[in-house]
């Protein structure tokens, strides 16, 4: 089961990333978060002339499944990245897990659900995968429980 929705997020996520604006550091990078209900809510790195102020893909799935009303009931994400072409496909053979920053936004998501994430990490080749939990990506997190927010 775990290893058909983490195959399932991954293909999501790599679709995903054939729309990612990553024109600097042609590194695309696509999201792909489950909610309880079986929806899935896909994202792209979004980056921008200022460098600094870009995005990630899975802040910007996370966030837009917060605006659809779904903070609370995420279950998994699946993430791949790799060197983006013109045509949209990824390529590449190194798995790729959250950075620091996108770890904090899925342990809100984690913390808020009440739910350990499933975090499924897949190399862009398809030939590589990991599984990871929430708490094994950011342990002893600072999160909402810390400021009375549930
Ligand atoms: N990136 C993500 O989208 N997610 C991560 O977890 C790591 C990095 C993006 C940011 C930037 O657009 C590109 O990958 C290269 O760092």
């Amino acid at each position: 089961m775990r290893e058909i929705a983490g195959r399932v997020l991954i293909d999501a996520a790599r679709e995903a990333a054939a729309l990612a604006h990553a024109p600097y550091s042609g590194f695309g990078v696509g999201a792909a978060v489950l909610i309880g209900d079986g929806k899935i809510v896909t994202g792209t790195n979004f980056e921008n002339a200022s460098y600094g102020l870009s995005l990630c893909a899975e802040t910007v799935a996370l966030a837009t499944a917060n605006s659809q009303g779904h903070l609370r009931n995420v279950v998994a994400i699946g993430v791949v990245g790799g060197t983006l072409a013109r045509d949209g496909s990824l390529s590449g053979s190194a798995l790729i897990t959250p950075c620091g920053r996108c770890r904090q936004i899925i342990n809100e998501a984690s913390q808020l659900g009440g739910r350990d994430i499933d975090i499924y990490c897949g190399s862009a080749d398809g030939e590589d995968f990991a599984h990871f939990r929430a708490s094994e990506l950011l342990p002893h997190a600072f999160g909402p429980a810390d400021l009375g927010i549930k």
